[in-house]
């Protein structure tokens, strides 16, 4: 008989690596109404965010405009790597510019520059207004479109400002509605935050406070800026300390963590930066808990090796640990460890629909993070094409030809040495706003904890029952026998 140890046990006693398609969530006793489903989640050991939609960091995916709404909507944009490293921190500091209470990388000018500078730098910045600072810092005025606009160009900064005297500035102390009152009270649009001795700290423009009050549900970091993630190599310190002072949350992305050369970098790398620090991606219980014991700070794991729908990494290699199976895994080594709940799983990888969400989480993620569903949105960088009368969005996988092609992608799928591509290139139809497919997935996501009786996901984490679907069920429990006009 066989012990397990041989080949062909190792092959019986084998698990069941189920994939989304494989189950689903049985309904129970309920009193939870969709629209009263909290979906608030944590997404690092540090951040929270009201959504647990995260966007993948692929080049057809996301890049500032991407990070910008997702954030704005409550979700986080990971910033893709596949450019300079320049190029990236430039997305970066955009997503933190769009909106925030202050301003803490205000853009100035000093008072001998001249009128045709001031018009060159708003324009370059797309702003409409400058603190004037002499050369320690210390604001001496204002210089506005409207000021600039109809002046001599020849004309020097410090003729045409709003000097100190009729300057309306305030404290870091002022607090938003203060902020609204003073605002409204002078009419202007700019506010300058000064220190005890009238040094520039920030700026506060009306337009942030409006667009404030317009996205209640924005992921923000304590400064009110949106809440931003961006991609790296563990092997490249350099382009991780730039892209620590913008971004809240840095990701690795590597295809596959769980190897020595890769854990010895980060080992380093955590301590070098004051990000959050998300690792991944894994897909073994083992993984998890090698991680925990050989780096010291690990502030969230991406959860999911060759589900991706442009992967091929299952086909070139048969191996594989899909989304679902993979999460489960974590969440159980997290389990054991005592670090469940408090260092958050986003399962990556697979998410075809807003049903996949509800079992990603009912399986222990905090969040999904989705590549596909993404791409076809407006939002998304990747190149729009016509088709016989329908619209399509560029997709490809960072291990594709296109994306190696690009050389910056390359460490991905070629650490620690790859000759083969593992991701495809493809089209994805168009869908339209990012917002119109966020609220479709939150309200499909809201009705399946409705039925789960869930009212937030720490509940449906404990109150999720599973059941095996058979293949001829997977088939009866979508539409069927009918011809469909639309969806
Ligand atoms: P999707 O949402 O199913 O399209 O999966 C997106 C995920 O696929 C990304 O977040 C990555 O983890 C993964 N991925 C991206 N590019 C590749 C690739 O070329 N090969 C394998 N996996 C990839």
């Amino acid at each position: 008989m066989d012990d397990g140890n041989s080949f062909l046990g190792r092959l019986l006693n084998s698990p069941t690596a189920f994939t989304f398609n494989d189950l689903i969530l049985l309904p129970s006793y309920t009193e939870v109404e969709p629209r009263e489903v909290d979906l608030r989640t944590r997404i690092t050991t540090k951040y929270f965010i009201n959504l647990p939609f995260v966007s993948a960091p692929m080049d057809t995916v996301t890049g500032a405009d991407m990070a910008i709404a997702l954030a704005r909507l409550g979700g986080v944009g990971v910033l893709h790597r596949n450019c300079s490293r320049e190029e990236q921190v430039n997305m970066a500091r955009r997503v933190k510019r769009a909106e925030s209470f202050i301003i803490r990388d205000v853009v100035t000018i000093t008072p001998d520059m001249r009128v045709s500078d001031a018009i060159h730098i708003m324009n370059e910045n797309n702003i409409h207004g400058l603190p004037v600072v002499d050369s320690f810092n210390y604001l001496v005025g204002i210089v506005t479109w409207r000021d600039v606009r109809y002046s001599d160009p020849n004309n020097l900064v410090r003729d045409i400002m709003t000097g100190r005297d009729k300057l309306v500035y305030s404290d870091e102390s002022i607090t938003i509605d203060e902020a609204k009152k003073l605002m409204n009270d002078y009419r202007i649009e700019k506010l300058p935050i000064v220190d005890d001795e009238g040094k520039l700290l920030g700026l506060i423009t009306f337009k942030d406070l409006e667009l404030r009050g317009k996205y209640p549900n924005a992921s923000r970091d304590p400064d009110g800026r949106l809440l931003v993630g961006a991609a790296i190599s563990p092997f490249d310190l350099d382009r991780a300390k730039k892209l620590d002072k913008y971004v809240d949350i840095l990701v690795t992305d590597v295809a596959h963590f769980h190897n020595k050369n890769v854990m010895n970098a980060t080992r380093v790398l955590v301590k070098e930066v004051s990000a959050d620090v998300v690792v991944g991606n894994i897909g073994t219980k083992e993984a998890v808990l090698d991680i925990l014991s050989r780096i010291e700070r690990v502030d969230g794991f991406r959860v999911g090796i060759g589900s991706g729908s442009i992967c091929k990494t299952g086909v070139v290699t048969r191996v594989a640990a899909p989304t679902l199976f993979a999460v489960a895994n974590a969440a159980d080594a997290l389990s054991e460890v005592g670090g469940f709940g408090e260092i958050p799983i986003i399962a990556d990888g697979g998410i075809k629909n807003s049903g996949d969400i509800a079992l990603a989480l009912a399986a222990g993620a905090s969040a999904v993070m989705m590549g596909n569903l993404f791409a076809g949105t407006r939002e998304s960088p990747g190149r729009l094409m016509a088709l016989e009368g329908k619209y399509y969005k560029e997709y490809y996988g960072m291990g594709s030809s296109k994306a190696r092609a690009k050389r910056m992608g390359l460490d991905r799928y070629s650490m620690p040495s790859k000759e083969v591509e593992e991701g495809v290139e493809g089209w994805v139809p168009y869908r339209g706003a990012l917002s119109d497919v966020v609220s479709e997935l939150r309200a499909g996501l809201e009705a399946a904890f409705g039925y789960v009786g869930a009212s937030n996901i720490r509940e449906l984490w404990s109150k999720a029952r599973f059941a095996k679907v058979s293949p001829s069920g997977g088939l009866e429990i979508r539409p069927h026998n009918v011809f469909m006009v639309r969806g």
